[in-house]
């Protein structure tokens, strides 16, 4: 997480003989998921960011004490819980943001596609349920197959007139924060400097870390690639199996998340450097979805950044080529369950 939510919220209180300094614009947040393995540790991270005024906790279970003892931390954020599906349009009236992490995680043995029936319903219901009550807000997908719910999620968005694709963001951070971890400890290189933009899709080898763009620049063996890509692309299998049936990654996603959520934020704030990749619609490849980096604005993205795709490897060329035909079917299969939806 970039410096800025942990050290603002925890450091002690300032000489009260300093001058103020001038209010930071402050915005309003809904996690629709929040009781979950990622919605708890997420809600946690970003009760501690200064540019939250309310943080709306949404979920079908389990959701009060959360609020209720996250809502003791001395940060400004306010929170408020939302329970059944009656209080879903409540809790999502007014927010700039909604956080969607709601639906069952992997098992070992599971792909994400295998989640699909269970979470496409989910995402469908919720994402509907925006689209009446915060029509205009940021929204991050988490749920998975994220390659498929973020399609659901547009086509639900379309039907009820109020799709922005510019606002619509399938979370990815987590592969690129895994990569930046991955490339900083095979590379001794210090763990802030590392950038890694990861492209494609959030699923097997639709995850395509481009190796060749690293910052700072280096070098790696035609090993040293297949070993990191591969480790990359199954990092999650790789929590997924340590976890034994106990899920699959909370912590290290919500870390992530966390980052996402600071950096939508940072961008409706009107921070004019605001770049991270996801999963948007998007026309750098023939996809019509496809994670890259992008920059973010106060309405959404404001530009797909091109330039990481070209002068690629022929491992990563080839790469890219070999993920289209899953990524494809993937983003098609939403697409046509939520286009069956009455
Ligand atoms: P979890 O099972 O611990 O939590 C899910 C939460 O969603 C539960 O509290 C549940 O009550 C709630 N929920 C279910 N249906 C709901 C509905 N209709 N409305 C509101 N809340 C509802 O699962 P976990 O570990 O938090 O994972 C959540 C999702 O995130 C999974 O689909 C998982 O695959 C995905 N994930 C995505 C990652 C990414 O990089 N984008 C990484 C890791 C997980």
């Amino acid at each position: 997480l970039r410096q800025s939510v942990t050290s603002r919220a925890i450091a002690p209180v300032k000489d009260s003989m300093q001058p103020l300094q001038p209010q930071a614009s402050t915005f309003k947040v809904a996690i629709l998921g929040a009781a979950g393995g990622i919605g708890q540790p997420l809600s946690l991270l970003i009760k501690m960011s200064p540019l939250i005024s309310a943080l709306h906790l949404y979920d079908i279970a389990n959701v009060k004490g959360i609020a209720a003892d996250l809502s003791h931390c001395n940060t400004p954020a306010q929170v408020l819980d939302f329970t059944s599906p009656a209080e879903l349009g409540n809790c999502l009236k007014g927010v700039d943001l909604v956080v969607i992490p709601a639906g069952i995680p992997r098992k070992p043995g599971m792909t994400r596609d295998d989640l699909f029936t269970i979470n496409a319903n989910i995402v469908k219901s919720l994402v509907a349920a925006v689209a009446d009550h915060a029509p205009h807000a940021f929204i991050n997908i988490i749920s998975n197959p994220v390659n498929s719910t973020v399609p659901i999620a547009a086509e639900i968005l379309k039907k009820k007139g109020v799709y922005d694709p510019k606002k619509l963001f399938g979370v990815t951070t987590l592969d690129v924060v895994r990569a930046n971890t991955f490339v900083a400890q095979k590379k001794n290189l210090r763990l802030i400097d590392v950038d890694v933009p990861v492209v494609g899709g959030h699923s097997g080898i639709t995850i395509l870390p481009l190796l060749s763009k690293v910052r700072p620049s280096v070098t790696f063996t035609e090993e040293e690639v297949e070993e990191l890509t591969v480790r990359i692309q199954n990092g999650g299998t790789e929590v997924v199996e340590a976890k034994a049936g106990g899920g699959s990654a909370t912590l290290s996603m919500a870390y992530a998340a966390a980052r996402f959520v600071e950096s939508s934020l940072r961008a409706l704030d009107g921070d004019g450097d605001v770049y991270e990749c996801a999963f948007v619609q998007s026309e750098l490849t023939d996809l019509p979805f496809f994670a890259s980096r992008v920059k973010i604005g106060r309405k959404g993205v404001e530009a797909v950044i091109s330039s990481d795709l070209l002068g690629l490897t022929e491992f990563e060329a080839k790469a890219l080529e070999a993920l289209k035909p899953e990524l494809r079917a993937s983003i098609e299969k939403g697409a046509k369950f939520a286009q069956k939806q009455e």
